[in-house]
C-alpha cells in the first residue's frame, strides 16, 4: 500500500534529480530527452507518480495531488527556462561570429540605360530645339493624302514604288506612314501662326523592306522651315550646323543635287566617313568614297504648298511669297554611322551585351 509519505519522498527525490540533470543538459536534444523522461505522457516519471495517486487512501489524495501538481509545474517551468537560455546562448554566439564587414562593397543592382536610338533622337532634338525648332508629333497611322498625295506623289507616281507600305482595311482607307514627311503637311495644316513654320518631326515609320540595313519598322526625323525669304543658303547652313553639332566640326559636309517629288531643287547631304575618317582605303561603310549620305533635303516644292492651300480652302502658303526647306533621314542610319553599327537588326534584338555599350 502506497502512503502519502512514500509519494512525497519520491516526489522530493525526483525534484532533486531534475535539478541535477538540468545542470548537465546543455543542448536542445538533451533537454528534450529530459522532458520526455520526466513529463512524457506514457513513460514520464512524474506521470507515473500521478498514476499512483489512486492507490492512496482517499483522505491523503488531495494533499498528495497538490504537491504532485506543484512538482509538475516546477518541472515544466525549469525545463522551459533552460530551453530559453540555450536558445539565447546560441543566438548570441551566432551574432558574434556573423559580424558584418562594413568595408565589403555592396551588391550592384544593374541599372538599365537609354536605347541608342533614343540617345540619337534626343541629341537630334536638342540640336534642333537649340536652333529654335519645335517638336511636332504626327500619327503613325495616316492616309494617302498626307503620306503621298499632298507631297506631290499622285497615285501613279513611280516614287511610290520605293515606299510600299502596309494598308489597313476600312473606310476611309488608311496606311502606316512610310516617312515622317507627313509631318510637313500636318504641321502646315495645324499651324496657328502662318506662314512661319520651324518644326522637327521624329517618329516611327513603316515600309515593306527587310535586310541588313533596312527594317519594316524604323525611325526617322523630318524637318521643315517655311517663311518669307527662306533660301537654299538657309538649308545648307542649318544642315551643316546640325552635322557639326552631332558628329563634330572635323567632318566635311557636301551637298549633291538629287531628286525628291516634294522638293525642288532637291539636295542630298553627305558627310566625311567617320569609319575611315576620309582615308578611304578598304572602307566598306563609305565604299571607299570617303563620304556617307546622311540626309535628304531640298526646297519645298510649290505643289506641296498648293496641296496644303487646297486642303485649307485658302491661300495661306503662297508659293510666290513664301519658301521653305525640308529634310529627313533615318535615326537608325544616323546611329549606325555615329556608333559604327553594321547591322540594323541589332537595334531591335534587345541583347543586353549590345545595349549596355551605350550606357
Ligand atoms: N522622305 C524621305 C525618305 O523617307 C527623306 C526626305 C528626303 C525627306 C528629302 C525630306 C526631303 O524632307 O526634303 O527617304
Amino acid at each position: 500500500m502506497t502512503t502519502l509519505d512514500d509519494l512525497k519522498a519520491r516526489a522530493y527525490e525526483l525534484r532533486e534529480r531534475l535539478e541535477a540533470e538540468l545542470g548537465s543538459s546543455t543542448d536542445p536534444a538533451a533537454l528534450q530527452a529530459l522532458r520526455d523522461r520526466f513529463l512524457g505522457r506514457k513513460a514520464g516519471e512524474v506521470t507515473a507518480l500521478f498514476k499512483d495517486l489512486g492507490k492512496l487512501a482517499a483522505e491523503a489524495r488531495k494533499e498528495a495531488g497538490e504537491s504532485l501538481n506543484a512538482l509538475k509545474v516546477l518541472a515544466e517551468t525549469k525545463i522551459g527556462e533552460a530551453e530559453a537560455l540555450i536558445e539565447r546562448r546560441q543566438r548570441d554566439s551566432r551574432l558574434s561570429s556573423e559580424t558584418i564587414d562594413v568595408s565589403l562593397p555592396g551588391r550592384d543592382r544593374a541599372l538599365g540605360s537609354k536605347h541608342p536610338l533614343t540617345l540619337v533622337r534626343e541629341e537630334v532634338e536638342d540640336v534642333f530645339t537649340g536652333l529654335g525648332f519645335d517638336i511636332f508629333d504626327g500619327p503613325e497611322i495616316d492616309d494617302d493624302f498626307h503620306c503621298f498625295e499632298a507631297l506631290n506623289m499622285p497615285a501613279d507616281h513611280p516614287a511610290r514604288d520605293m515606299q510600299d507600305t502596309f494598308y489597313l482595311e476600312g473606310a476611309p482607307p488608311r496606311l502606316l506612314r512610310t516617312h515622317t514627311s507627313t509631318g510637313q503637311i500636318r504641321s502646315m495644316l495645324a499651324n496657328e501662326n502662318p506662314p512661319g513654320v520651324r518644326v522637327l518631326c521624329p517618329g516611327r515609320v513603316f515600309r515593306r523592306d527587310d535586310d541588313i540595313t533596312h527594317s519594316p519598322m524604323f525611325h526617322q526625323f523630318e524637318g521643315l522651315v517655311v517663311d518669307y525669304g527662306i533660301s537654299l543658303g538657309d538649308l545648307m547652313g542649318t544642315l551643316e550646323t546640325f552635322i557639326h553639332r552631332l558628329f563634330g566640326k572635323e567632318y566635311p559636309v557636301r551637298f549633291r543635287p538629287s531628286y525628291f517629288p516634294y522638293t525642288e531643287p532637291s539636295v542630298e547631304v553627305d558627310m566625311g566617313c567617320s569609319t575611315c575618317r576620309g582615308r578611304r582605303t578598304g572602307c566598306r561603310v563609305c565604299k571607299q568614297t570617303g563620304w556617307v549620305e546622311i540626309l535628304g533635303s531640298g526646297m519645298v516644292h510649290p505643289a506641296v504648298f498648293e496641296s496644303v492651300n487646297t486642303r485649307l480652302g485658302k491661300v495661306v502658303y503662297d508659293p510666290a511669297k513664301v519658301s521653305g526647306f525640308a529634310f529627313g533621314t533615318g535615326i537608325e542610319r544616323v546611329a549606325m554611322i555615329k556608333y559604327g553599327v553594321s547591322d540594323i537588326r541589332l537595334f531591335y534584338e534587345s541583347d543586353v551585351r549590345f545595349l549596355e555599350q551605350f550606357s
